[in-house]
């Protein structure tokens, strides 16, 4: 079932969401530089001006008595916060602890595990870079093996890869790691389906949701995952740093964060929640941005960036004579586009990355538009992102920067 399913051109809806495309919000409500055309919400998020003040609130308390506040108030502000947080994504508040970014939260669990010579890791090749690098790290310790699922895109629909998935799980697998929503291709993969066939093969699943929280709804505890790990740094308008790591009640015991302090041995919440001393005003300014959401209206933002998403994909297609790599039921807030022949043979010397780093930079340094370019299944893409503050006229701009070479 696509959660936008109200909102394809094809929908009698369409025109009337079309319409209602202006910005949702007032972009000086984020510290965004007013020359930028900024179409990259997906990388890091953009953290609205209100929601930094709150935690520069948290910080001022922390300093005014440090001692005070890390032994006395950080850990009751702390599990009200995770519990706000755990509210949000449909978690009970005691299965979610934070953690600094969702890079921390797969490490976290990969480094908790143990593996024999020859067990298989499911994974898939569109997974994020950093995760891949962890799976590597994981399986030289342990003489694992990871097994990518070749995952097409172009991609015609969820039924791709779920049969793509499946073919790789074997009776060695001894753990999948899925994406719910993918870094560079921007899919949707039917997560329910693909756990699915993990349990009916009792292989545990970890999920890399690092673009997830705001964009697909979260029943957490009702997935049947194992563990998922999230960012609300992305699209959730949280501080840098503020990401979540929630893990099925059976799985807590063999979960520790891949820092050990004094919390060892007292139980998941308590291992999670001291690491050593940092500073914690990101994870408290989670209820902020959660009131940030909550006075736009999470509906309103899932329209108008879905929506706009669709209405900027179509323009930028039909300016770059390009065709759809995914049915629009597998898209969200991001979409990765093709980039026409004249782009790909550009500088072909060079290898793949380094041409798209330097049309990046060109698209930077030449229109102040930031937008990444991907290299992905030997080609160049761009990837879009749409959110609360943009209009269609920046991606116009993009696709007129985009019509010819340098
Ligand atoms: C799918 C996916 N996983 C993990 C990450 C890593 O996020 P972070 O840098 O916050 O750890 C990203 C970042 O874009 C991502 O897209």
């Amino acid at each position: 079932m696509p959660f936008f399913s109200n909102l394809g051109s094809d929908s009698p809806h369409f025109g009337a969401a079309l319409s209602a495309c202006a910005p949702l919000c007032e972009r000086s409500l984020w510290g965004l530089d007013p020359q930028a055309v900024f179409l990259n919400h997906g990388s890091y998020g953009a953290t609205p001006k209100k929601v930094l003040q709150a935690q520069s609130v948290w910080r001022e308390r922390l300093e005014a008595q440090p001692v005070q506040f890390m032994g006395e108030e950080l850990p009751r502000a702390l599990r009200a916060a995770a519990a706000e947080l755990a509210h949000f994504v449909g978690a009970e508040p005691e299965n979610l602890v934070f953690v600094e970014n969702a890079t921390s939260g797969v490490n976290a669990v990969l480094r908790s595990l143990r593996f024999r010579p020859e067990d298989q890791i499911a994974c898939t090749n569109h997974g994020y870079g950093a995760v891949r690098q962890a799976l590597q790290y994981i399986c030289a310790q342990w003489g694992a093996i990871p097994v990518e699922a070749q995952i097409p895109f172009p991609i015609a629909g969820p039924e791709q890869v779920i049969a793509a998935f499946e073919a790789i799980l074997t009776p060695q697998t001894r753990l999948a790691v899925l994406d719910h929503l993918t870094s560079p291709t921007a899919l949707i993969y039917p997560l329910p389906e693909l756990i699915g066939l993990c349990r009916e093969r009792g292989i545990p699943v970890l999920v890399d949701g690092a673009h997830a929280p705001g964009v697909l709804p979260l029943e957490l505890e009702k997935l049947g995952a194992d563990w998922y790990t999230g960012n609300a740094h992305k699209w959730l308008f949280a501080p840098k740093g503020c990401a979540f790591l929630w893990v099925a009640p059976y799985r807590q015991a063999q979960t520790h964060p891949t820092v050990i302090s004094h919390g060892y041995g007292q139980g998941f919440t308590a291992e999670f929640d001291w690491v050593g001393t940092r500073d914690p005003s990101a994870w408290l300014a989670i209820s902020a941005a959660l009131a940030f959401i909550q006075g736009v209206g999470l509906d309103n933002i899932r329209q108008h960036n879905h929506t706009l998403l669709l209405q900027a994909r179509q323009l930028l297609l039909e300016a770059l004579e390009g065709i759809p790599p995914a049915p629009e039921k597998m898209l969200g807030f991001m979409a990765t586009l093709p980039l026409p022949p004249f782009w790909q043979q550009w500088i072909p010397e060079l290898p793949l990355g380094e041409r798209a780093r330097r049309l990046h930079d060109y698209l930077w340094h030449t229109y102040r538009i930031e937008v990444p370019i991907i290299p992905f299944a030997g080609q160049l893409w761009v990837r879009i992102s749409a959110q609360v503050y943009n209009r269609l006229a920046e991606y116009e701009q993009l696709a007129l920067a985009l019509q010819h070479l340098p």
